[in-house]
């Protein structure tokens, strides 16, 4: 059997990481985290609890907030995947409306929220055989990763895709405004002065506006094998 690595996938928003990293996981048998479900369970709480909302940001409630921020995620065998809970509850549906998309960003610039969630990160990594998917994985949380992709596409592409996902989940949303929120999260993620989502040094750049989803894995099961191969 040939060693566990680490592959970290970074890129913008919609961009097909999570299909990627979910294939990737499920064909060698690696542990799969959605780094950016975590960001978006700290986001569900803060409106929760009055910390965010639609002209506020009481940012500080929220820090003094985060040691009763309980985050795990745990496998559904009938979805293949594991589903993110906060304090106890399964909040894999919640944590995905336009309404959380909206002010995620915002809540992934405060220092204090990305260093809980990253030595989290880390933790779970920390014996490999793991794909984790997010904006900071591959230059922060997983630096030393034996793979790193950043994945990108147009932003039209990416909106389409997002748009066509929450009209069939039967959420009420136009494409502009998903286009909109696409385009902002990437200028906010960005520009943050922690962790901004940069390609990290030794990274692959996929752009996989015309590849299809079982192209993208071809293209990376490549990669992987490649890699194995030089250890
Ligand atoms: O909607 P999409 O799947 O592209 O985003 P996501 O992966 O669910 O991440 C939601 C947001 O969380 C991003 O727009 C970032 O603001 C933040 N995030 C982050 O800052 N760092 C990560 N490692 C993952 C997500
Ligand atoms: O995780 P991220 O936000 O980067 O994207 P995703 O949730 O994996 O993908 C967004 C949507 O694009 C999903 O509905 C995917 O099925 C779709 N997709 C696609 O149509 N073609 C690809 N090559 C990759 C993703």
């Amino acid at each position: 059997m040939s060693k566990k690595i680490t592959i970290a996938i970074d890129g913008f928003s919609s961009t097909g990481k999570s299909t990627l990293a979910k294939q990737l996981a499920k064909h060698l048998g690696y542990v799969y985290v959605d780094s950016g479900a975590m960001y978006r369970a700290v986001t569900y709480f803060a409106m929760q609890n009055g910390c965010v909302g639609p002209d506020f940001f009481d940012k500080q409630t929220l820090i003094n907030s985060l040691p009763f921020i309980k985050l795990h995620f745990e496998f559904n065998p009938d979805l293949g995947f594991a589903e993110m809970y906060l304090n106890g509850e399964n909040v894999e549906a919640a944590i995905r409306t336009i309404e959380v998309s909206g002010y995620v960003s915002k809540i992934a610039e405060v220092s204090e929220v990305r260093a809980k969630l990253v030595e989290q990160q880390q933790e779970m990594g920390k014996d490999k055989g793991i794909v984790m998917d997010g904006r900071d994985i591959g230059t922060v949380v997983f630096p030393d990763a034996e793979l790193k992709v950043f994945m990108t596409a147009s932003p039209e592409t990416r909106a389409r895709r997002r748009y066509d996902e929450l009209q069939a989940k039967g959420q009420e949303v136009s494409f502009e405004a998903v286009l909109k929120n696409v385009v902002e999260r990437d200028h906010i993620d960005t520009h943050r002065e922690d962790s901004p989502l940069v390609m990290a040094d030794g990274a692959i750049e996929i752009d996989n506006s015309a590849l299809t989803r079982e192209e993208q894995f071809d293209a990376v099961l490549a990669l992987v094998d490649q890699v194995s191969k030089s250890l």
